[in-house]
Formats: structure tokens, sequence, C-alpha cells
């Protein structure tokens, strides 16, 4: 790549690629654009000849606003996709996965390895009363048996939902529930920093309260003495001993592949629904033309799967391309702040896919960490999660890339289940801090409040305005959701809205802005401000809360949550017998046993009361600048300005 200019705007400077890499690229003509533009269909369907189906589309895309059907009638095998067909070539003895425990167990899976793996757990669900269209529910660290459960599911026909396993019981249970699982595949516990994480006692206590579940499948992966309940609970390894591979099922293009869960603005999580054929040309095709995906690539993409990422990133796009896919099980800095490098140079990994906010930490852990270790094997940098900043997308260029390997920014969604926007590599020049452009055969566009598109240099909201193959379809068991929050926002025009804000650039590159509805971005992780204060005011302390998302050096967005108590609590406070301090961290503990980790609050602020507009509502703009000592703004619409100046003095400005 050739840097253009220095001290100049972000959007000012461009990286154009080399002709070293646009000569090998698996896109190297501009063409593309006009011709997926030309015919979405046509390009969709070419693209659809890298799957194996067992009977063609009669239609490529039936469309009744906001419902897509994509190849109508078509029947395919996510699994047999991903596994089977690999298996008729020389790649049966390729490395399907590699995968590198926390503590330092280290295990290759070939694609053979993978299809015997899978087949048997796939008989035994089958065994256990799984059938095609029922729920099974995944709750397992990044162990080869996270993708070979995913797989297991998809070869049944029965939607699988993974939940990450930082998540708390409760939340388990919640999406347990939603969704009618019958099954669980859980671990007796997973690594992380050292330290265990007790999986299998968690999901226990989900089960308490969730009466689908018939059988829990047990991974033993940490090995410590446990008793299972032989009426309800099963060792995994004792379960597949004695199974062989089952053939996979037909299943139709639009049957559910998986429910994904994630944050949007309401107190609950949906449950967003993929299906199988547009779903796997979608992820199949974006990872072959974004990454310039090659059969000789080692492909590490660092996202756990129980995100977006990892089910079409790391799981179904790659294994469906066939590629070797490293899978680590742990945290970056265990048991040093090299772990990432170190994996990069022991593998060989050609192609490293990770979140903007990590690059920032190993940014204040200084590139001392990188020394000694040969990187030389990386020819690609992706990135997805958030908006990156310049200066971690330079530092990603410079520090790990050396100066010669593009790095990919990837604008994409849960919803959208594949990238949306982003650069080919071959041919499209990048600009630090910008996603790019759309893929090809996609339509984005950013608009006004009605849905006007706006000119270059406009800020507005982020709209797709077509459909495209890996579409959400709906959100479990609540159609309205579905059509009200993604589609109903400018009436009459069928639009899909992202909840971005983005602005274009005079050369039509588009440059995410965030979220502008009340979910937040913490380390690239979606959490709803409903979902953290519902969380929050459950606890018996608590009169009323407001979380809101505080710039953070890190993570992009750190939670901080104002509260105001209630007056027995706080009148106990006054008088010595409970302290602010010992409140705060019992909050703090509170939602994070309620959510998980990810979401603990960074600070709690207490206040006796919320500002609010005369309408009642919670102002979240006021508290976000008071907690960011910024300029305040209009004050006009609020019904209690005395709590503002209390609230400035108090934590306005706090690191
Ligand atoms: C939200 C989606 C897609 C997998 C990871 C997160 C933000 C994601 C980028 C990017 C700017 C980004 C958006 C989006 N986001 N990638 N490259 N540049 N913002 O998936 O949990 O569904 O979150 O993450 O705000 O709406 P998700």
């Amino acid at each position: 790549m050739a840097r253009q200019s220095e001290a100049v705007l972000p959007e000012e400077q461009i990286f154009y690629p080399s002709e070293r890499f646009t000569r090998q690229a698996n896109v190297k003509s501009r063409e593309i654009y006009a011709k997926a533009q030309a015919s979405p269909e046509l390009f969709w369907a070419l693209q659809a000849e890298r799957l194996d189906w067992f009977r063609k589309w009669d239609k490529v895309l039936e469309w009744n606003p906001p419902f897509a059907r994509w190849f109508v009638n078509a029947k395919l095998n996510a699994c047999y996709n991903c596994v089977d067909r690999h298996l008729k070539t020389w790649r049966r003895n390729k490395a399907a996965l590699i995968f590198e425990g926390e503590p330092g167990d280290a295990r290759v899976l070939t694609y053979w390895d993978l299809y015997r793996e899978v087949g048997r757990l796939a008989s035994a669900l089958k065994k256990l009363g799984v059938g095609k269209g029922d729920r099974v529910a995944i709750y397992l660290p990044m162990i080869p048996e996270l993708p070979i459960a995913m797989l297991a599911c998809a070869r049944i026909g029965a939607p699988h939902l993974v939940v990450f396993g930082g998540f708390s019981a409760e939340a388990l249970r919640d999406r347990i529930n939603d969704a009618g699982a019958k099954v669980l595949i859980t671990a007796d516990g997973g690594w992380r920093r050292g330290k265990v994480v007790p999986l299998l006692r968690n999901a226990r206590m989900a089960l308490e309260g969730a009466p689908s579940v018939e059988r829990v499948v047990v991974v033993k992966r940490i090995g410590q003495e446990l008793e299972l309940d032989p009426r309800k609970e099963c060792w995994y390894h004792e379960l597949v001993a004695e199974e062989s591979p089952c053939p996979p099922e037909e299943v139709d293009s639009e049957d559910m592949l998986f429910i994904l869960y994630t944050s949007g603005t309401t107190g609950k999580p949906k449950g967003v629904v993929h299906t199988t054929g547009g779903y796997l040309v979608g992820v199949t095709t974006t990872l072959h033309m974004t990454f310039d995906l090659k059969e000789e690539d080692v492909y590490w993409c660092t996202a756990d799967c129980g995100w977006i990422t990892g089910h079409s990133y790391l799981v179904y796009g790659p294994l469906a391309n066939g590629a070797t896919v490293v899978l680590y099980e742990g945290a970056p800095d265990w048991p040093r702040p090299d772990r990432f490098w170190q994996i990069i140079d022991r593998y060989g990994v050609t192609i490293f896919y990770t979140a903007p906010t990590a690059i920032r930490a190993f940014m204040r852990w200084g590139e001392q960490w990188l020394d000694g270790y040969d990187l030389s094997s990386l020819r690609l940098l992706g990135t997805v999660g958030e908006p990156i900043n310049p200066e971690a997308w330079l530092w990603f260029y410079q520090y790990v890339g050396r100066g010669r390997c593009p790095v990919v920014d990837t604008w994409w969604q849960t919803e959208t289940g594949m990238h949306i926007i982003a650069a080919l590599p071959g041919i499209t020049p990048l600009k630090p801090g910008s996603a790019t452009v759309p893929l090809p055969g996609l339509k984005v566009d950013v608009v006004d409040k009605e849905g006007n598109p706006l000119p270059p240099g406009k800020e507005g909201l982020l709209v797709i305005r077509e459909p495209w193959p890996a579409m959400m379809r709906t959100v479990y068991g609540d159609e309205e959701r579905y059509v009200k929050e993604y589609w109903g926002r400018f009436p009459g025009k069928w639009y899909y809205f992202s909840g971005d804000g983005a602005r274009k650039d005079s050369h039509h590159y588009f440059w995410i802005l965030g979220r502008v509805d009340d979910v937040i971005n913490v380390a690239g992780h979606r959490l709803s401000t409903m979902e953290l204060e519902s969380a929050l005011v459950e606890h018996p302390a608590v009169a009323e809360a407001a979380a809101i998302g505080k710039t953070h050096e890190i993570k992009g967005q750190a939670v901080v949550a104002f509260v105001t108590l209630k007056d027995e609590v706080f009148a106990e406070i006054k008088r010595g017998k409970r302290s602010w301090q010992a409140m705060e961290e019992e909050l703090k503990a509170h939602v994070t046993a309620k959510i998980g980790a990810i979401a603990r609050p960074d600070a709690v602020y207490f206040t006796a009361e919320l500002p609010k507009t005369r309408s009642g509502k919670i102002m979240r703009r006021l508290l976000r600048a008071i907690a960011e000592g910024k300029v305040l703004g209009d004050l006009s619409t609020l019904a209690n300005p005395e709590v503002i100046a209390e609230l400035k003095r108090r934590y306005g400005d706090q690191e």
C-alpha cells in the first residue's frame, strides 16, 4: 500500500492498493460494482453457485416488503456445505480448525475430523429427540465443540441459539425461554485469564426457570470432579462415543438456521432470525471478496461465537469456503499481552480479523509486545464492531501489518448477517476511519428523518434500500417488532433502518457516526440503555435509574449509571448505616449478575432526581454531556433544571 500524504484530515489520507496485492486479488476490477448494480438478483444467483444445492431455486428473490424470501424453493444444508462437500476433494485432509486453549493446549481438526465430530453429535442429538425446527441452546467457551455444536444443529435442521459464555444465568434463562429451547449444550467450565468460568453452575441456575429444556449435554473442558444429574444431564463424550455420522437433513432455503439475541431499544433483547440459503450465500461471498480469502490462507477471527461475527466469519463463511480457521479460547493478554502475536507467529496466520477496542488495548500495552514475533505471514487485516478511529487504524496498519497489509474495516450488524460496507482490498483505496463503500449489489444511503437522500457532507441516518440475501427475516416470536423497528421508520418507503448515524464524503465514502438510538456500544458489544435500566431498578435500593454510554479510550463507550435511591436507603446512608461506595459496588455487582460482566457500569452516580422533560422522559443526552464534561446545549425542555446544577457540581467532567 502506498501512503499518499501526511498531516491531513483523516478523510484526505488515502492508501491505495499495491500492485502486488491487486494482481493476486479475488476481485481485480471495479466492473463488479456495475454488473451487480445492473441486476442484483443475477449477481446473487451467480454467487450462489459457490454452494452445493440439493435443489436449485425457482426464483432468486421474492420481495413482499418487508418480508424477503431468497432462493425460493431451493433445498440445501449448511453443514453439508461447510463440511461434507470438502471431503470429496483434497480438502478432506486440510486443517479446518486450529484450536488453542487458554492454558496452552492445542488441537487440530481436519475437515474429515470435523465431519466425524459434527456427524456424531448430530446423531446423538437426534436420539435425544431433537428434530427439524427444534431449538438448541449452546452456552460454551471458545473450544472446538462450539462450532461443532452449531454445525451439528445445522445438520439436522435444528436452529441453534448460541449464548455468549460471558452472559449471566439470568440472561441465558431469558434467551432459552424466548426461544423455547429443547436441549442445552454447555461445559463444566471455560478458561478466562487463568480462572474458571462456571458455565454449568450458571446453566443449572438458568434452568431452574426454563421448563422447555429436556436435556443438558455437558462438555468436559475443565475436568473438575462433578456429579451430573442422570435424569437430565449427560456428558458430551459419553453421548457421542457410540455414534456415527447421520446424513444431513435437506432443508428449505428459508428454513431457520439460527436465532441470535441482540440488544435493541427496549429492555428485552430480541431474537434475530436468520435462514439458510440467503445467509450462507451472503457470508460465503462476502468473505471471499472483502478478505480476499484463498485456499492457502490461515484465517483468524478473534470474535467469540456468541456474537454474529463468530457465526458469519468464524464458522459459516470460512468453513463453507473450505478455509483453515484459528480458534482461540482465551484473553488477548493472558498470560501476557503478547498472546495474539504469539498465535499469529505460531500458526502463520495470514488474515487477521479483530475489533478496534482490542487494537486500542494493544496500543496502550505498547508495541514492544510485538518484538521478536514473526508476523510476516500476515497479508490482510480486518476490523469490526464500532467505528475505528484513524489512530488505531494507523497503528494496526503500521505495527501489525508492517505497512504491507490492507486494513479492511467492515460495517455490518447482527441483523444484516453479512458485511455491508467494506472495501474490496484489491481495488478500493482505503481511508483510515471510514468503512469505505457498500459492497457490490447493495444499496446503502444516508437519509434525513423523512427518508430523503442527503448529499455528501451531511449527517443523517444510515439505511439499506433494497433487500440482501443474509438479511434477518424476523424477530423471533415478534413479527410486529421486526416490521416496526427495522422497516417502519420512513412511512411510504421500505428502507431498512440500521440505528446508526452516518455521513458520506465527497468520494461517497461512508463515515459511521455510531448509534442514534438508545443502544450503546461497549467494546464492540451492544447493550441497550433500557436493558441496563431495568436491571438496575430491579435492585431493592433503586427508585429510578438512567444508563448512558460515556466515551472511553479503550472500550469506545463505557456504561455510566445515574441512580436515584429509595428514600429509606438514602436515609440509611445519611445516618451512616451504609456507605455510598458500598452501594455503588453493590449495584455494579448486581448488573453483572443480571446481564454479564460486559454490562458492568464503570461508575454509578447518585442523584436525588433525574433530569426529565415536561412529559416525563429522561434526558439521557444531558446525562451523557454531564458525564463527559461537555456543553449541555438546549435546556428549555427540561422540567427540573435545578438537578442539572447539582449533578454538574458533583460529577461533571470526572475521570
Ligand atoms: C452495530 C452492530 C457486526 C458485528 C459486530 C457488531 C456498530 C459494527 C462497525 C464498523 C462502525 C460499526 C454499529 C452497528 N458497528 N461494525 N465497522 N464501523 N460501526 O454487531 O452487535 O449487531 O452491532 O455495531 O453501530 O449498528 P452488533
